[in-house]
């Protein structure tokens, strides 16, 4: 058993008291057919707090219909909170915390015409490239008056969390979503007060975190995710990167969770690599989009390797004082060593941790030092798929079944 490792001991960030730093990172499980939080959601979760690590993160919980990407995602709403408090209590039921990813997709969405009758908003108007699909080609560049609406969306959906038993609210500014529309300057290229600088590209995103830590930071935690560097030219460098940490760090976040790239224009950037190349297409238009789009992007060509986001994530650390989670490529007892010796607080993993559940209590106990998990993202296709995201290993997936029932989780 190891007991010698920070990394097993526990982190307070903010009012919450975890066991010890390991966070599984939000991977869109799906499981939502029609917003419908289902039984196979609950028990991946449960897995996850089973398995050992300290807090689940479920991915991702809209503020509003609006702010969907897609018809089959969660929205924090009244209607889901009895479902999301079943959710939340197998996830305590061992010892762990759980922690709602709150976004909303702002362009980034592929609702139906039917389904959504407004224009999609964003910090710019015009031509949105993202409806081309769905017949929505045009987005709405937020007034203030839009600024209000989405804020106040963000806070009720932390109080819902708060209300379904979340511990932890996780605010998505990273990876191309409404927030980092207004971040990146490749979606904000406003001449107001909410353009230009950095600091004015934060100014929206910065006042949607001081609104939910006031409504809820007494009792939860409340976190940021973001995109260290936007892994593009023309995009956020680690120069901005490090001025956004600055900026959650005076406004008060708890934890910053580390990332990169966008979903569509770099998604190599986020996972390390590229997405595969498959013969068939996938079905989902999200999947389907970026992989078209990294063809055309001509991103620079990426190999897997651990730990493949240390670089950024070390100027970061030197920077400021505020709780870092690091995040990518983390697979092996030596890479967790690597983080705390860096001076990380809190280590996110993904693929990993779809790939085996119980890896935490395992590197604890010794009976591995060693994901076997080869980042092949190959689950990043099956996002949204009937059965969930899932490990396609047959070694894989160990004590998570997958998901073929829609039964929602308090039936
Ligand atoms: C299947 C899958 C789905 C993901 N969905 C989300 C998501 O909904 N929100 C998010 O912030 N990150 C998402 N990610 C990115 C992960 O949180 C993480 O940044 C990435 O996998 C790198 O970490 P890893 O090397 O530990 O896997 C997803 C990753 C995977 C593999």
């Amino acid at each position: 058993m190891n007991t010698t490792s920070k990394a097993f001991r526990p982190l307070t960030i903010g009012p919450l008291k975890l066991r010890n730093r390991f966070i599984k990172a939000a991977t869109n499980e799906g499981m939502c057919k029609n917003g419908v939080i289902s039984k196979g959601l609950a028990r991946f979760h449960e897995n996850i707090a089973k398995g050992g690590a300290a807090m689940s993160t479920v991915a991702y919980c809209a503020t509003s219909k609006d702010g969907q990407t897609f018809v089959d995602q969660a929205h924090l709403s009244s209607d889901t909170i009895a479902d999301f408090k079943v959710l939340t209590d197998g996830v305590h039921k061992h010892g762990a915390a759980a922690q709602a990813q709150i976004t909303h997709a702002g362009s980034f969405t592929f609702l139906p015409k039917d389904f959504s009758t407004a224009k999609p908003i964003s910090a710019m108007g015009g031509f949105n490239k993202f409806g081309v699909m769905t017949g929505r080609y045009t987005k709405k560049k937020m007034d203030r008056a839009d600024m209000d609406d989405v804020a106040d969306q963000f806070v009720r959906a932390a109080l819902h969390a708060k209300e379904a038993g979340f511990d932890a609210v996780e605010i998505h500014m990273g990876h191309g979503y409404l927030l980092a529309q207004f971040i990146t300057p490749f979606y904000n290229t406003r001449k107001d007060e909410y353009g230009g600088s950095i600091e004015n590209r934060m100014r929206f995103p910065a006042e949607v975190l001081s609104k939910v830590l006031d409504a809820v930071g007494k009792d939860m935690a409340v976190t940021v995710k973001y995109s260290q560097t936007d892994g593009k030219a023309g995009g956020n460098t680690i120069t901005e990167g490090i001025e956004i940490a600055k900026i959650l760090e005076k406004t008060g976040a708890h934890m910053a969770q580390l990332s990169n790239g966008l979903n569509v224009e770099s998604i190599s950037a986020m996972f390390g690599n590229p997405l595969p190349a498959t013969s068939a297409p996938p079905k989902n238009l999200i999947v389907r989009l970026g992989m078209l789009m990294q063809k055309k992007s001509k991103e620079p060509d990426r190999e897997f390797s651990q730990l493949y986001s240390m670089e950024p994530a070390q100027k970061i650390r030197a920077a400021v004082n505020m709780p870092l989670c690091y995040l990518g490529g983390v697979q092996s007892m030596e890479n967790i060593e690597d983080v705390m010796h860096n001076g990380f607080d809190a280590l996110g993993l993904g693929r990993a941790l779809i790939f085996d559940p119980n890896l935490i209590n395992d590197l604890q106990s010794g009976a591995q030092s060693e994901t076997a998990c080869t980042a092949c993202n190959q689950c990043v296709l099956l996002m949204y798929t009937p059965g969930g995201t899932a490990c396609v290993d047959p070694n894989g997936m160990r004590g998570h079944a997958s998901n073929l029932n829609t039964q929602r989780a308090s039936s």
